[in-house]
């Protein structure tokens, strides 16, 4: 393979990544925020932002899929002499004579130099505050003085994202800003546009943009600025250098301050720029008929008004990352595991969490909230570095579940309510309920949420305990066994694709929601065989250990008979299968023409260790090296669908090699490499670790792979693709946790439990000694581990001097030093 164009480096110092060349593959994204207030900004400052919901909350608008690609999102445009440029390079493209993106733990920094002037850029949202910040550093390094004329530049959405991009009829008629081109009383100097479309109805919130320095124009009528047949790289005000000071009235409001800047050779100046967003009560809304009132901004501004002040906030920023990545750091003197492990994994991690699957560049946060199983799951990458709202969100999650056990398979993020656009009856669904609290648990030690009263589909007065929740999740999958004893798929498990009652032939119908066969009483899934073993024992051991022993007793018989069902029904001779369709024909399996074998049900019979005594395992795991992997990391299912079976939904409709047919399904890829840690096979694990993991991926194929290299991605095209290797969906995917809990838990080895820490790794014969740091509960402990060549087995542990019997280091507050020898 020939040595591919890199686009940019990590500089682990920093935490950041440098992209050196504004012309990426594909747009190299980073996100902003941390709690409500959220943006996407791109290498070239394209992206959005959004109060908490990006469907019903968008605040400025984004064209997705557009020509040319990412179009639209904070400008400044420096008009210098006749030549227009912008410090991230687009939407001028005028060419800079120096250009770099630094994406960093929820900022990024783009700096442009042109002619002797750089513009360097600040975007961040402050802790707790409701904005995004732009700090814009301008500094001339010619020789001569500079007089520029800068114009900044967003574009309001009409808050809805979904009708934003459709209602005309209507939008052109009801956009409405206020403007106001003096300082807040309190602040030395400022203008400040206001966004305030349907604030006279129905909605208490309004935006704005604000400057900390006297403008000399404005705009906020996007035609009068750009006009009508230009486009964002020439605008006429710009162009011109002359703004209009237009005020909006329907059409399609912007926000633009002009301002003029006079630069001596070697001067420096700061500007704060704020992106706002404020909710007022519904009897303080005016100041004046139709006037808003204004004090929550004024009060906002008057917190970021000055330089010294941003860079407080932004110093607060950053150390809060550095607490959160203080709480689990390894050395291994390896840089490209170091550097995943310490920084992007885990930040990957804290944005899933935040965003779910909802908006990246590839989802247009109109379509999706957050997803049952999705959020569940994204709890164990991150429940280590924010506890409260892990445990905040098991109870929103939880408290959209069915009295059946039954889940919503997916809730809006603003009102927590399950959302019936997508429907229910994915049978896996409430099985992850219990592998994401006992994540919480273990990890805090606090059993009290199991105690926590929580609604059935949020309906006041249904509440029980969330215990009984997990309970009903439980027994919706024993409720719910088909003709071999095996779980029902409903609409489909983990796989959203394999939908084994739809049967569609109409193209206007969604695979997602359409079951065509009225009564799904036959098609059986394997992947939730597994996971109901996987989270089954995990049942087990909590109801135990709160001395639940009669439930603990009947939920191992189930277990135990679902492990007998898995390997008189669910073992083909070399692979577990996947699935049984309507028919009760075998999905997965030797027998079939095509698909003969999936990852999925490797993946969590692996991990369930079911027929391990049998050789099933090893069987299995060997089966995935032979006929799953490649050299990008290992596909869903092999050899690929090459036509559409009807009888089995939406995965055989994607091309061979893409996604849920035959792609690298990254998300799936550590449930074998855990199965491989259980099994002890450390050279096998890492080696698949490896193959998905981005710094190994950065280091060869960065236009290959086209996507984000510092970030996994949820699907790589598979060896029977067009393209194998080329990444898609970025991002947002359950790639981020699951790659987190398998180099965390299991290959590096250090897995919280009830009492205290399980010391296991599991390695390649190569690694050798590391240590870790980990906080945990009200203690620290710092872990040297010696691996000895030995892939797997602890010989010994040793605790603050004295050996430990057994694997688990028990909790107790304090420092602690931790020796162990393989
Ligand atoms: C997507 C969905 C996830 C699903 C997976 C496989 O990533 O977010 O819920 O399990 O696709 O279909
Ligand atoms: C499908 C995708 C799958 C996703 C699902 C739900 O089209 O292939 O990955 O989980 O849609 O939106």
């Amino acid at each position: 393979m020939e040595q591919q164009k890199r686009y940019g480096h990590f500089d682990d110092q920093h935490r950041e990544y440098v992209i050196t060349d504004p012309q990426t593959p594909w747009p190299w994204i980073n996100y902003l925020g941390n709690e409500d207030f959220f943006s996407l900004i791109s290498n070239t400052a394209g992206g959005y932002s959004f109060y908490k919901d990006a469907k019903f909350r968008r605040i400025t608008r984004y064209r997705y899929n557009n020509v040319p690609m990412d179009n639209g999102g904070r400008y400044f445009y420096i008009k210098d002499g006749d030549t227009v440029w912008n410090p991230g390079w687009k939407p001028c493209k005028t060419p800079l004579d120096f250009y770099e993106c630094r994406h960093g733990m929820s900022y990024t920094r783009i700096t442009g130099r042109k002619n002797g002037v750089e513009a360097s850029v600040l975007f961040f949202v402050p802790l707790k505050k409701w904005c995004e910040v732009q700090k814009l550093t301008l500094t001339n390094h010619s020789s001569d003085t500079k007089q520029l004329k800068l114009f900044s530049f967003e574009e309001w959405c009409l808050w809805n994202a979904a009708t934003d991009m459709e209602n005309f009829q209507r939008n052109f008629s009801t956009g409405e800003v206020e403007i106001e081109t003096t300082a807040p009383a309190g602040s030395p100097a400022g203008a400040t546009i206001y966004h305030k479309t349907e604030y006279r109805e129905r909605r208490n919130h309004y935006a704005f943009y604000h400057v900390n320095t006297e403008i000399q124009g404005f705009d906020t009528d996007r035609e009068t600025f750009v006009g009508l047949y230009n486009e964002f790289a020439n605008p006429d005000a710009v162009m011109e250098g002359k703004p209009r000071n237009s005020h909006a009235h329907g059409w399609s409001p912007i926000a633009s301050h002009y301002i003029e800047v006079t630069l001596k050779p070697g001067e420096s100046k700061d500007f704060t720029f704020l992106l706002g967003y404020i909710e007022n009560e519904q009897d303080k809304k005016f100041s004046a008929p139709q006037v808003i009132n204004k004090d929550k901004a004024h009060a906002l501004i008057a917190e970021l008004d000055t330089t010294a002040k941003v860079d407080k906030a932004f110093a607060e920023l950053c150390e809060y990352w550095d607490a959160l990545l203080n709480i689990y750091k390894v050395r291994t003197g390896n840089d490209k595991l170091d550097r995943m492990v310490n920084i992007w994994n885990q930040y990957q991690c804290m944005v899933t969490f935040n965003f779910s699957r909802s908006a990246s560049f590839f989802e247009s946060g109109v379509g999706r909230g957050m997803g049952f199983r999705d959020s569940n799951q994204d709890l164990v990458g991150f429940v280590h570095q924010i506890p409260p709202r892990a445990r905040q969100r098991i109870i929103d999650i939880a408290s959209t579940q069915f009295p059946d056990g039954g889940c919503y398979h997916q809730y809006q993020p603003l009102t927590k309510r399950g959302n019936n656009d997508i429907g229910g009856g994915f049978n896996d669904d409430p099985c992850w309920l219990i592998f994401g609290t006992v994540a919480y648990i273990k990890e805090t030690g606090d059993f009290s949420i199991l105690d926590e009263m929580v609604p059935f589909d949020n309906q006041p007065g249904s509440e029980v305990t969330l215990f009984e929740h997990l309970k009903v999740s439980m027994d919706h999958v024993i409720k719910n066994l088909g003709p071999h004893m095996l779980p029902l798929i409903g609409r489909a498990d983990w796989n959203d694709c394999l939908n084994l009652n739809c049967f569609s032939w109409d193209p206007n119908e969604s695979f997602q929601t359409t079951e065509n066969v009225s009564e799904g009483t036959k098609a059986e899934s394997l992947m939730i065989a597994g996971l109901f073993v996987v989270t089954g024992k995990d049942y087990v051991a909590l109801c135990k250990k709160i001395g639940k022993n009669e439930e603990a007793a009947r939920m191992q018989q189930a277990v135990d008979a679902m492990i007998d069902a898995v390997k008189k029904h669910g073992w083909d001779g070399e692979w577990y299968l996947r699935a049984y369709d309507f028919y009760g024909n075998k999905i997965g399996s030797n027998e079939c023409d095509e698909a003969k074998i999936f990852i999925e049900s490797q993946g969590w019979c692996t991990m369930a260790e079911i027929g391990a005594e049998d050789g099933m395992v090893a069987k299995s795991l060997d089966s995935c090296k032979k006929y799953l992997e490649c050299e990008h990391g290992m596909v869903l299912n092999n050899p690929a669908f090459t036509k559409y079976i009807y009888e089995y939904g939406e995965i055989s409709s994607y091309p061979e090699g893409y996604k849920e047919n035959a792609g690298i399904f990254c998300h799936n890829n550590p449930w074998v490499i855990i199965g491989e840690c259980i099994a002890g096979r450390g050279n096998d694990a890492w080696s698949h670790y490896a193959k998905i993991l981005p710094s190994y991926v950065e280091e060869k194929y960065q236009t290959l792979h086209k996507v984000e290299p510092y970030v996994n991605c949820q699907m790589v095209a598979g060896k029977d693709a067009f393209k194998p290797g080329e990444g898609k969906n970025s991002w947002l995917t359950g790639t981020a946790a699951w790659m987190w809990y398998t180099v965390s838990e299991f290959i590096l080895g250090i897995k919280p439990d009830y009492d205290g820490i399980r010391i296991d790794p599991c390695l390649p014969e190569t690694a050798t000694d590391y240590t870790v740091q980990r906080k945990f509960r009200d203690a620290e402990y710092e872990i040297s581990i010696h691996p000895n060549g030995q892939q797997k087995g602890v010989k010994q542990i040793v605790l603050d001097g004295s050996p430990v019997e057994g694997t688990v280091i028990p909790y107790s507050a304090g420092k602690h030093t931790v020796e162990v020898t393989m």
